[in-house]
């Protein structure tokens, strides 16, 4: 229980024993940032990075010194090679990518997902189907992609119509997960709303328990959906904001794509 000697209304009770009920690990967090100022005194502009100096420029047109873009390539070979540099890079999950979707009322929603294949025939990613995102996609099979590789300053912009994996693949990919992302998986009632966080863990321990040392199958509620671009743009940083940009789009299924720059 939190003491505090004041006389208190009901609505401040309920926020002391919503406090009382945060974790120790949390409160002392709240208590840092209210100690630094976040919540008081400090502005968002004195947080955000003051735009790059004639000097920054200088060290990043060093660095990204490359050729232009090239205009004839096959995108995903370009996106092969970007990807490549990325793994090199990036401190963790260069992989990781923003997926936008749109709800039945059209307004965008937008999550980060992890790249687990890509080839000719597009972009893959694995989900829960009953999430928010599956049940979009169910609605509207149309997305957008977006890699923005920081230590690079680049991005990619991927748009396209979604489609299912097969359930070969599907089954393939989760097999090779670990087994505790297995039961968590069949755990997790991914988007909907969760009482506590022991709630999950209790059921986690229900699936353990479930399936033993089994081999577990892949959930029903659990596959992958593949982006089939039909639009591709590169982003690549260069100085004073004269970005270069060059978008394929697709003119036939069978990989002709045409290109066109546009203006930063
Ligand atoms: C780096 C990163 C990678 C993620 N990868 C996945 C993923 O591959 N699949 C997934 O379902 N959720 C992934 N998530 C969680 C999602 O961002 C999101 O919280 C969850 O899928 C529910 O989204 P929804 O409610 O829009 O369906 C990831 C989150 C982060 C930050």
């Amino acid at each position: 229980m939190v003491k505090t000697g004041l006389s208190l209304g009901g609505s401040s009770l309920a926020v002391i024993a919503a406090i009382a009920r945060a974790s120790a690990r949390d409160y002392a967090a709240i208590a840092r940032a209210s100690a630094r100022g976040y919540m008081g005194t400090m502005t968002a502009s004195s947080l955000i990075p003051p735009s790059p100096s004639e000097l920054d420029y200088e060290r990043v047109e060093a660095e990204t010194a490359d050729a232009p873009l090239p205009e004839g390539a096959d995108p995903l070979a370009l996106f092969a090679a970007w990807f490549e540099k990325a793994k090199a890079a990036e401190p963790n999950d260069p992989n990781a990518m923003a997926l936008a979707t749109a709800d039945e009322a059209g307004l965008p929603d937008l999550r980060m997902v992890l790249l687990k294949d890509f080839d000719a025939r597009g972009f893959t990613f694995y989900t829960n189907l009953d999430s928010a995102k599956g049940r979009q996609l169910a609605a509207n099979p149309q997305a957008a992609l977006l890699f923005h590789w920081k230590s690079l300053r680049r991005q990619v912009r991927v748009r396209g119509a979604v489609e299912p994996v097969s359930a070969a693949e599907a089954d393939a990919y989760f097999a090779s997960r670990a087994r505790a992302s297995q039961i968590g998986a069949w755990a997790s009632d991914q988007s909907r709303p969760l009482p506590d966080r022991h709630a999950l863990e209790k059921r986690v321990a229900e699936y353990g328990l479930k399936f033993g040392l089994s081999a577990l199958p892949r959930p029903p509620h659990w596959s992958g959906f593949r982006l089939v671009p039909s639009a591709m743009e590169f982003w690549r940083d260069r100085p004073f904001r004269l970005h270069e940009r060059l978008v394929f789009s697709r003119v036939a299924a069978d990989g002709l794509w045409s290109t066109e720059r546009l203006f930063p």
